[in-house]
C-alpha cells in the first residue's frame, strides 16, 4: 500500500460548502420544509420580574386552525441550562420545580402556539391572556449585590451565581516597590452576536421513533443532553442534527427554539417548525456580558510591575447561561499577559433582571483586557516608556508563572507576538530599545492621527476542570488502495470552515488525497461527542481525535479488515478550578497569543474615530488552511471594531429598544479600516496536533484597547468606555477642553 503524498495541511483547499452556499442550494433550518409541518410561534414574557399568577389559553385554542398551547404544566421537567438548570423551559404555574412560575427577563417563555399556518399561530399569541403580579426589580448588577435588592432566585444571596478571588503574592510589599501607580475604571456593555441566520428549527419524530431536531447550533450532543433532560426521555430517544448553520460566535451555544420544538413534536407526533425574525433573534437571545473593571496597577520607575489590585463585576443577566465561566476566564485575563509579583483579584457574576448574558467570541476576555490593557497603556504614558517596551519588560514567557500560582502550559510565544507586531507595524527597534514612529498629521487641524498597540491571551478548550473531550470516527474503504474516507464526526461548521479543516486533517492523518475524504457530521445519530465550536478549540482537539482514530483505522486497514474503521476519543490534560480562597489553579491546557497595532483618525469637532490601519499578529502554531484562517482574523476584527466603535444595545428596564439592524448598527463593507495585515506566527503547541493552537477568538480580543491607545495617542484622552462612539468621545474631549466650542 502506498500513496502520492499530496499536501493538504497549510492549503487553501476550496471550502467543501462553498458551492452550495455561492449558489443557494444550501438549506440552513429555516429552508427546510416536511409534508405536514405545522408552526410555532412563542409567547414571551410581558414583565422583567413578576409571578405568573395565571395563563388562559381557551380563547386561543379555540381559534380555527390552533392545534394546541403549550405551557409550564406541559413540560415534564421544566428546568433547563448549559452550566446550572437555573431557567424553567415555559414559565408558569404548576411546574414541577420549585420557581418555575416567575418570569426573570422579557426573553423568558410562558407558553407555545402550534398551529396549521404561521399566521394562525402569530395572531392566537395576543388571545393568550397571562395574570402577572409584579415583583420588584433590578437592573443593575451592582445594586443587585445588595443585600436589600430583590432576589432573583432561590439560595442565591446577593444575586451572586459566581464569585473568585486572586490572593497572589504580598499587596502591601507590591505598592511600597511601586513608584508609580494608576487607576481606572472601565466599563464595558452588551454586544449582540448579529449572526445571517435568525434561530429557526424543525422537530419530527424519524424513522427510529427518535424525536430529531433540526437546528442551528454548537454542540449537538449538549442540546440533545438539555432536550432528553426537559422531556424525561432516555438520550438515545432524542437526536439533534445541524444542517448549515448561518453563524453562532458563542451565541448558539444556549438553547433557543430546541425544547420547545422537541417537546411540540413528541407530544403531537406531527413535525413542527419554528422561525424567529431578525428582531426576535435580537430580544430573545443571549448577549456579551457588561463588565465593569475597577484596576489599580503598580509599577516601579524601570517599568516593571510590582502590584495589581482589580474588581471584577459582571451583569450576567436573569440567568447564568455560561456567566460563572465567563467571569472565570475575565479574572483570568483582567491581570493582561504579564507576570506579576503581588494580585489582588475579586470577581463576581451577578444575576438582574436583564436579558442573559453569555458566551461570545472571546468569552470575558476581551472587557477584561479592555481593562489591563487600558492600566497597560496608562503606565507607559505615567512613566513616559514606550508601550511596546513596558509589556515586553512584563510580558508572560515560558516558564511564567500565572497571577493563577502555576506555570503556563508549555510554548508561551507572548513576547515573540509582541515583536512581530511591533515590527511589522510603526516600532522601531533602536539601540535604546523599541520606539513608535509617530504617524504624519492631516493637514485638516480638526484630524489628529494617533497610533496603538494591545495584546492578550486566550485559553484553547474548555477550562476551569470541566472533563474535556472530543470524538472522531474513520472508516477506510476500498480493496488494496484506499479508495473513500469516511470522516465521521459531531462538530459544528458555525460557517468558521471547519468541516473543511477537519477533511483537511483526516486527508493528512490517512495520507491520502484532500477530495478522498467524505465528512458525515453534526448528528448525535452517527457520531460521539465532539464538544462544541467554541472556546477556540475545535480544530485542536478534532486534529487530535482524528489522529487517534486514522491510527487505529490504518492498523485495522493493514490487518485487512474491510473497512477498517477507527473511532478515537481524545482527552486533554486535565485543569483545575479556582481555590476558592486564593484562586490557585492549572485553569487551562493551551493557550493563544496575539497582538494587534492599530492606527486611527480622529475628528476632534465630531469625535468620530475612523479606523485607518490594524496589524494582527497571531501565533497560531500551525495553519491548516490559510485562506480560512486569513477569513477568521479578518471577521473577528470588524466584530470587534463594532464592539469598539459603533455596537449599543438600548436597554430600558430590561427590555430592548433598538432589537433592528437598522438600530443596532454593526460594521458594513464601507466602514472596514483600509488594510488589515494578518502577521501569521507558527511556533507550534507542544501538544497540538501538527503543532496547532487555537485563535478563532484571540483576534477580536485586544482590538479595543488598541483602538483606546490610539485615541490617547492622538488627542491626550482615555476613553474607558466602550463603545467609542462619536458622542461620547466629543464628550470626552469637551471636558478636557479639546477641540472647537
Ligand atoms: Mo464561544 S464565546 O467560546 O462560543
Amino acid at each position: 500500500m502506498s500513496f502520492e503524498h499530496t499536501r493538504v495541511i497549510s492549503e487553501s483547499v476550496k471550502r467543501i460548502d462553498a458551492r452550495g452556499k455561492v449558489t443557494g442550494e444550501t438549506r440552513y433550518p429555516g429552508d427546510i420544509d416536511i409534508e405536514g409541518q405545522l408552526w410555532m410561534r412563542i409567547k414571551f414574557s410581558e414583565r422583567a420580574h413578576a409571578r405568573v399568577r395565571d395563563i388562559d389559553a381557551s380563547a386561543a385554542e379555540a381559534l380555527p386552525g390552533v392545534i394546541r398551547v403549550f405551557t409550564s404544566r406541559d413540560v415534564p421537567v421544566n428546568e433547563y441550562g448549559l452550566v446550572i438548570k437555573d431557567q424553567p423551559v415555559l414559565c408558569g404555574p404548576g411546574g414541577d420545580k420549585a420557581a418555575t412560575d416567575v418570569v426573570r427577563c422579557y426573553m423568558d417563555m410562558v407558553a407555545t402556539v402550534v398551529a396549521e399556518t404561521d399566521d394562525v399561530a402569530r395572531r392566537a399569541l395576543d388571545m393568550i391572556d397571562v395574570q402577572y403580579e409584579d415583583l420588584p426589580a433590578v437592573f443593575d448588577a451592582e445594586e443587585a449585590m445588595a443585600n436589600s435588592a430583590p432576589q432573583l432566585h432561590p439560595d442565591c444571596l446577593g444575586n451572586l451565581v459566581a464569585r473568585y478571588r486572586i490572593r497572589k503574592g504580598d499587596m502591601r510589599a507590591g505598592w511600597a516597590a511601586a513608584d508609580v501607580v494608576v487607576e481606572g475604571e472601565y466599563e464595558t456593555t452588551w454586544q449582540e452576536h448579529a449572526y445571517l441566520q435568525p434561530e429557526a428549527g424543525l422537530a419530527y419524530i424519524d424513522e427510529e421513533d427518535r424525536v430529531a431536531v433540526l437546528v442551528a447550533g454548537q454542540w449537538t450532543h449538549e442540546d440533545q443532553e438539555q432536550i432528553y433532560h426537559a422531556l424525561n426521555l432516555p438520550p438515545e430517544q432524542v437526536r439533534v442534527i445541524y444542517p448549515a448553520i448561518g453563524g453562532a460566535f458563542g451565541g448558539r451555544e444556549d438553547m433557543s427554539v430546541q425544547i420547545i420544538l422537541a417537546l411540540a413534536a413528541w407530544k403531537l407526533r406531527r413535525p413542527v417548525k419554528i422561525q424567529w425574525s431578525r428582531e426576535e433573534s435580537i430580544l430573545y437571545h443571549h448577549k456579551r456580558h457588561p463588565i465593569k473593571v475597577r484596576a489599580k496597577w503598580g509599577a516601579a520607575s524601570d517599568g516593571m510591575l510590582t502590584a495589581v489590585e482589580s474588581e471584577v463585576i459582571g451583569d450576567a443577566g436573569a440567568y447564568n447561561y455560561t456567566s460563572n465561566k465567563v467571569l472565570g476566564n475575565a479574572q483570568l485575563t483582567v491581570t493582561g499577559p504579564y507576570v506579576i509579583p503581588n494580585i489582588h483579584v475579586d470577581t463576581y457574576a451577578v444575576y438582574t433582571n436583564n436579558i442573559p448574558s453569555g458566551a461570545f467570541r472571546g468569552f470575558g476576555a476581551p472587557q477584561a483586557l479592555f481593562a489591563a490593557e487600558g492600566q497597560m497603556n496608562r503606565l507607559a504614558a505615567a512613566l513616559n516608556m514606550d508601550p511596546l517596551a513596558i509589556r515586553l519588560k512584563n510580558s508572560i514567557r515560558e516558564g511564567s508563572i500565572g497571577s493563577v500560582d502555576t506555570p503556563f502550559p508549555a510554548g508561551v510565544t507572548m513576547p515573540q507576538v509582541f515583536e512581530a507586531c511591533g515590527r511589522e507595524s510603526w516600532w522601531e527597534q533602536a539601540a535604546s530599545g523599541w520606539r513608535l514612529r509617530a504617524p504624519a498629521q492631516p493637514a485638516d487641524p480638526s484630524k489628529r492621527r494617533g497610533r496603538g498597540i494591545a495584546g492578550g491571551f486566550k485559553n484553547v478548550g474548555f477550562s476551569f476542570g470541566f472533563p474535556e473531550h472530543c470524538w472522531a470516527g474513520i472508516e477506510l474503504r476500498g480493496k488494496a488502495d484506499i479508495d473513500e474516507v469516511i470522516l465521521y464526526h459531531a462538530g459544528a461548521d458555525v460557517g468558521q470552515g471547519a468541516h473543511t479543516a477537519l477533511s483537511q486533517m483526516a486527508a493528512d492523518a490517512v495520507g491520502i488525497p484532500f477530495d478522498t475524504v467524505e465528512i458525515v457530521a453534526s448528528d448525535t445519530a452517527s457520531s460521539g461527542s465532539s464538544g462544541s465550536a467554541s472556546a477556540s478549540r475545535l480544530t485542536f482537539m478534532s486534529g487530535k481525535a482524528i489522529q487517534g482514530a486514522a491510527e487505529i483505522a490504518l492498523r485495522k486497514w493493514k490487518d485487512e479488515e474491510r473497512p477498517a474503521r477507527g473511532e478515537f476519543m481524545y482527552r486533554p490534560p486535565p485543569t483545575t478550578p479556582f481555590d476558592p480562597q486564593t484562586g490557585r489553579a492549572q485553569p487551562n491546557f493551551a493557550y493563544g497569543y496575539v497582538a494587534q497595532a492599530v492606527e486611527v483618525e480622529v475628528d476632534i469637532e465630531t469625535g468620530q474615530v475612523q479606523l485607518l490601519d490594524v496589524v494582527c499578529a497571531n501565533d497560531v502554531g500551525k495553519v491548516i488552511n490559510p485562506q480560512q484562517l486569513q477569513g477568521q482574523i479578518e471577521g473577528a476584527i470588524v466584530q470587534a471594531q463594532g464592539y469598539a466603535l459603533m455596537e449599543y444595545v438600548v436597554s430600558d428596564e430590561g427590555m430592548i429598544r433598538n432589537p433592528f439592524l437598522s438600530t443596532y448598527l454593526i460594521p458594513t463593507s464601507l466602514d472596514v479600516p483600509p488594510r488589515i495585515k494578518s502577521v501569521i506566527l507558527e511556533y507550534p503547541d507542544p501538544i497540538g496536533p501538527w503543532g496547532l493552537r487555537g485563535m478563532a477568538e484571540m483576534p477580536f480580543l485586544p482590538l479595543a484597547p488598541a483602538i483606546a491607545a490610539a485615541i490617547f495617542n492622538a488627542t491626550g484622552v482615555w476613553i474607558d468606555s466602550q463603545p467609542f462612539t462619536g458622542q461620547k468621545v466629543v464628550a470626552t474631549l469637551r471636558r478636557q477642553g479639546i477641540g472647537f466650542i
